[in-house]
C-alpha cells in the first residue's frame, strides 16, 4: 500500500479554474519525490489535498490506502505534514515557541515531550535563539524556518515542502538540504516537494515529476528528466549549471561522464582530468 496516492483527481476553482486534471500520483515509502513546473502548473494545489486542506472536484486521494474523511482528517495530518508555500498561511501563534508547539501539543504529548520537539526543531532549523520571538516581526526566510520547524516537530511520515528554500539565503538553502536528506535517511520519511531552484532538484531527489497546466508531462529519476533539455525547457526549466557545462562539453567531443550534482559533477572532472581511476 502506498502511502499517498491520488486516482484522477481534479480540481477546479470557483471561476471554471481546471488547476488539477486526472492526476494519477503515488509517492512509495522512503523516497524523495520533487514537483516541478512554472507558475500556476498546479503544484500548491495539488499539495493541498495530500493533507485534506481541499477536496477533491472529482477523482481520490487515498492515505495509507483510505480517502480523507472528518473522522481521519487528524490521523491524516500526523501522517502528512504540509510546509505550505506562503508561510504567513502557517504561522499564527504569539511567540516561535507556541506555534512550533502547536502540533505536537495537538497530537496529545505531554508537557516534557513538546518541550523536548520544539528545542530539537527549533535547533533542526537553526532558530534556537528565536524561542520567543514574534513569529510576525520574523524576516521572509526566518518564518519560513518557523513553518518547517512546526512541521518537523510532529515527525510526520511524510513531509511535503511546497517552495522550502524560497527566500533563503544561500546558506539557509544548503541548511535545509541537510534537514530533508537527514530527515529522509534517518526516519525513513517519505519527502515531496517543489521548487524552481533546479540544483535544489538534483542533490534532493530521487524521482521527478514534472507539471504543466495542471497535468503530469513527465516523470522519471533525476538523470532521465535531466537528460531532457527540450522537456525542461518546454515548461520554463534549464539544466543546473555543472551539467550543462558537462553537456557543452561533451557535445564539443570531450571525454567526460555526465554529472548531475555537484559530487558527481566533481568526479566527473577528476576522472576527465585523470586524476582518479
Ligand atoms: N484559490 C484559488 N482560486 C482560484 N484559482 C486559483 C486559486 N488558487 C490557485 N488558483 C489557480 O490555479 C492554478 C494553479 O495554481 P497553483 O498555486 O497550484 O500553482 P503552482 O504550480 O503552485 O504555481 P507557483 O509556482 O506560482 O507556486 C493557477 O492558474 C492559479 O491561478
Ligand atoms: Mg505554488
Amino acid at each position: 500500500m502506498h502511502i499517498i496516492e491520488t486516482q484522477d483527481l481534479c480540481h477546479t476553482y470557483k471561476g471554471n479554474i481546471d488547476a488539477l486534471k486526472n492526476i494519477s500520483f503515488i509517492a512509495p515509502r522512503n523516497t524523495r519525490i520533487a514537483i516541478i513546473g512554472p507558475n500556476g502548473a498546479g503544484k500548491s494545489t495539488l499539495f493541498k489535498h495530500f493533507n485534506g486542506v481541499l477536496r477533491p472536484t472529482s477523482g481520490k486521494v487515498l492515505i495509507r490506502g483510505e480517502p480523507i474523511t472528518k473522522e481521519n482528517i487528524r490521523e491524516v495530518r500526523r501522517t502528512v505534514g504540509l510546509v505550505f508555500q506562503n508561510p504567513d498561511d502557517q504561522i499564527f501563534s504569539p511567540t516561535v515557541e507556541q506555534d512550533v508547539a502547536f502540533g505536537p501539543i495537538n497530537m496529545g504529548l505531554d508537557e516534557e515531550a513538546v518541550k523536548h520537539r520544539v528545542s530539537e526543531a527549533l535547533r533542526t532549523v537553526g532558530l534556537s535563539e528565536y524561542r520567543t520571538r514574534v513569529p510576525h516581526h520574523l524576516s521572509g526566510g526566518e518564518k519560513k524556518r518557523v513553518a518547517i520547524a512546526g512541521i518537523i516537530a510532529m515527525e510526520p511520515q511524510v513531509l511535503v515542502l511546497d517552495e522550502p528554500t524560497a527566500g533563503l539565503d544561500p546558506q539557509g538553502v544548503r541548511e535545509i538540504i541537510r534537514v530533508i536528506r537527514d530527515f529522509s535517511v534517518r526516519y525513513g520519511m517519505t519527502v515531496i516537494f517543489s521548487t524552481h531552484n533546479i540544483s535544489l532538484v538534483a542533490e534532493l531527489a530521487e524521482y521527478i515529476y514534472v507539471m504543466n497546466n495542471g497535468s503530469f508531462v513527465a516523470k522519471g529519476t533525476v538523470a532521465e528528466i535531466f537528460s531532457q533539455p527540450d522537456l525542461l525547457s518546454s515548461v520554463r526549466l534549464d539544466l543546473p549549471i555543472l551539467p550543462k557545462l558537462i553537456s557543452s562539453l561533451r557535445s564539443q567531443g570531450i571525454a567526460i561522464d555526465m554529472g548531475y550534482t555537484y559530487q558527481e559533477a566533481e568526479t566527473a572532472f577528476l576522472k576527465a582530468f585523470g586524476k582518479i581511476a
